[in-house]
């Protein structure tokens, strides 16, 4: 009887040793499987961020709005400005895709001939300037721009001459070039130029700072004025933004 009692306590203990060891069991078993999923939530966040950089870093250029600017400019159209902005977007879009595509090319097949790297390399400062050239014009277009600053005026006329002659040498340069004039002041020396750049890329001196940039492809005015360049440019000279003319030259 003795014997029965102290094999039930026996039992009874092993029982309930057993079930602490299984509530132990059950425990561990969850705080591994929180563990696990803590640690899951972890990577897949970590993956994530790392995804969002790697796609926002490469689609660093974006598209700036410049619809204020329609109905609002005089003599240049909302037909014309809508085209224009169009192919503003599509130097954005180029560049970002060149951007993109140059650290995954073979540098090893570069050539001076032909090579995917090579052709992205010599390609990439055309969608570039196409972008900040497109978004320097429409940032200097407005309706009521205000006044050329007395500072601006006495370095036009110091470079130039005069105001007058600022003006024809803007609309000379406009006539000779199938893209772009800038001006600029010139770091080295303080002075303001007319530089006429071809496409986007072409003949823009070095140490320049520009400060107005007039936009002479034909798609800049064909809409509204056909092959009549002259009248697009007095057009342009009447919508300038001079305050952010003034700004960039004292920047
Ligand atoms: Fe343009």
């Amino acid at each position: 009887m003795v014997m029965v009692r102290i094999m039930d306590r026996v039992e009874a203990y092993h029982v309930q040793g057993f079930c602490h060891y299984l509530d132990d069991y059950w425990c561990c078993a969850s705080y591994l499987l929180f563990q696990a999923l803590l640690r899951g939530l972890a990577l897949f966040v970590m993956l994530g961020v790392r995804f969002c950089i790697l796609k926002y870093s490469i689609m660093v250029h974006q598209v700036k709005d410049f619809t204020h600017l329609l109905g609002n400019l005089e003599g240049i159209s909302d037909a014309q400005l809508q085209a224009h902005f169009g192919l503003y977007e599509g130097y954005v879009k180029k560049l970002n895709e060149i951007e993109e595509k140059l650290p995954k090319t073979d540098k090893a097949l570069a050539n001076y001939s032909f090579g995917e790297f090579s052709e992205l390399k010599r390609r990439y400062v055309v969608p570039y300037n196409g972008t900040y050239l497109h978004q320097t014009y429409f940032e200097n277009l407005a309706r009521d721009g205000g006044e050329m600053s007395d500072e601006l005026s006495k370095a036009i006329i110091a470079s130039f001459g005069s105001i007058e002659t600022y003006f024809a040498d803007l609309k000379a340069s406009g006539s000779s070039v199938l893209g772009w004039v800038l001006t600029c002041k010139n770091r080295r020396d303080g002075r303001l130029q007319n530089h006429i750049v071809f496409e986007h890329h072409v003949g823009l001196p070095v140490d320049q700072e520009i400060i107005l940039a007039l936009d002479c492809w034909e798609h800049a005015f064909f809409i509204d004025y056909g092959t009549k360049k002259p009248q697009y440019m007095e057009a342009f000279i009447k919508n300038v933004n001079w305050k952010e003319v003034n700004e960039r030259f004292v920047r």
